[in-house]
């Protein structure tokens, strides 16, 4: 272990890193899907409130946790409450598990990137081809371990030549290919039916399931809930103002969600209409490839999407990474490139029964919830429910009722103010939020998936 502690070189690399961390999958993938399945703009609508009352509390109080402890997850709760470590360690667990398959479905575009190289040959059926493709042992595992490897890459380099450097090239280019999609999407004829769902609004359809699957969303896309921003948090410099780097980071993954939107939901329009409900796991992979199929230069377009897709998942994952590498290396006291490649291997190996259960093998675990009551489903489908409806929100519901009540706001608003420039007047409302407010939110995720057996992903 080094004396001086790793860390961000310029402001603008941390926020374009955490920007990265929160722009992924999420946005680009589950956040136009969701729209589409709760009805545009009601959903588009209460999801922006979720964002700004509990999304910004929470984020800004696990980068401030961060700053302030200058250590990894557990390291940070242990330094104010011997007894809290476990709240990290929770957040450790979930990163490992959702890292073992955010790199299988990495390994999925990087599948359709190549397959739009080699001249988009779906075969003519693209449900098929994806499911034929995800149910078979061998491919998909390779190119997961490609995916994996490339992480690995990324976080060898380390915190500002790897994560920071990365992300200060990729940002920008996801950024300009998804306006190049934008742009290619609003302007098909029929596109204005697209925009018009979008932006209006029907509060008679706002209830329990659309509140507690937007603010699910929220927490997912902004990446709380798993300690990863009290690393980041960790690397950031004491001058920093920390409330301006959070708004950034917040309207950074917003803007990039609802552009997405956009693009998705008016291709779609323009295409077909009838798969705007289509959300889930497939429609990336099934009805999109659809979509660019109908439209000029398709190809060229399918392909530009997978590509933003790749790094987005990239960004989020190295970040996945370096949580646990920081985790581990600290705590155990091994070094970067060990850890790195022992957490990568593990994950690699857990990563292949996620894949290997989409099909190929008859591989299940128990869940349990009280609508459903035990189950034995598909392992893949376990790890989702375990991280998505379990771990992570008690993560999140542990690191709230820790910053409320153990450490207590009146320190972390001290560490807050610490920065630069910050007065933070908005401290007694962020107070309020982070020790009442966020809890309860948190806490109906919990109930919502444990007694209403709903997956929030
Ligand atoms: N925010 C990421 C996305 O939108 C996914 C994600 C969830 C994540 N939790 C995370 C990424 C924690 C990094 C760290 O796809």
């Amino acid at each position: 272990m080094t004396n001086k502690r790793a860390g961000w070189a310029s402001n603008i690399g941390f926020i374009l890193a955490a920007a990265g961390s929160a722009i992924g999958l999420g946005n680009i993938w589950k956040f136009p899907g969701k729209v589409g399945e709760y009805g545009g703009g009601t959903f588009v609508l209460v999801y922006l409130c979720m964002v700004v009352c509990i999304g910004f509390s929470c984020l800004l109080a696990e980068i401030t946790l961060g700053r302030y402890a200058q250590k990894n997850t557990v390291g940070a709760f242990r330094l104010i409450h011997k007894r809290w470590a476990f709240a990290g360690k929770l957040g450790v667990l979930s990163a490992f598990i959702i890292l073992s398959y955010y790199s299988v479905v990495g390994g999925w575009v990087l599948k359709y990137i190549f397959t739009y190289l080699t001249g988009a040959d779906f075969g003519g059926d693209t449900t098929a081809y994806f499911t034929g493709f995800i149910a078979s042992a061998v491919q998909p595992i390779v190119w997961h371990c490609i995916f994996m490897a490339l992480t690995v890459c990324i976080v060898l380099r380390g915190v500002s030549a790897g994560l920071e450097k990365m992300s200060k090239l990729l940002m920008p280019v996801l950024f300009l290919l998804l306006i190049a999609i934008t742009i290619r999407a609003v302007t098909l004829s029929g596109a204005q039916e697209g925009l018009a769902f979008l932006f209006t609004v029907d509060v008679s359809r706002i209830n329990a399931d659309l509140i507690i699957t937007a603010l699910g969303q929220a927490f997912f896309s902004l990446s709380i809930g798993l300690g990863i921003m009290i690393t980041y948090g960790s690397y950031v410099s004491a001058q920093d103002s920390l409330p301006k780097s959070v708004s950034s980071i917040l309207l950074l993954d917003t803007f990039i969600a609802l552009l997405s939107g956009v693009a998705i939901v008016c291709a779609v329009f323009a295409t077909d209409k009838s798969l705007i409900g289509s959300g889930g796991g497939g429609f990336a992979f099934i009805s999109l490839p659809n979509v660019f199929a109908q439209m000029p230069a398709g190809n060229f377009f399918g392909g530009l999407f997978f590509l933003l897709l790749f790094f987005a998942a990239l960004t989020s994952s190295m970040s996945l990474l370096e949580g646990l590498v920081a985790f581990v290396s600290e705590e155990y006291g091994l070094s970067r490139t060990k850890a790195t490649l022992l957490l990568a291997g593990s994950m690699a190996v857990l990563g292949c029964g996620y894949s290997l259960s989409q099909g190929a093998v008859a591989l299940t675990l128990p869940w349990f919830d009280i609508a459903n009551g035990l189950q034995f489903l598909p392992m893949a489908n376990v790890m989702e429910l375990a991280t998505d409806n379990l771990i992570m929100p008690l993560g999140a519901l542990f690191t709230c009722i820790f910053i409320g009540w153990v450490w207590k706001p009146d320190h972390a608003i001290a560490e807050i103010r610490r920065g630069g420039s910050s007065k933070f007047a908005f401290a007694p409302v962020w107070a309020f939020l982070i020790r009442y407010v966020c809890p309860l939110a948190i806490a109906s995720i919990l109930f919502a998936g444990f007694v209403m057996g709903k997956a929030l992903s």
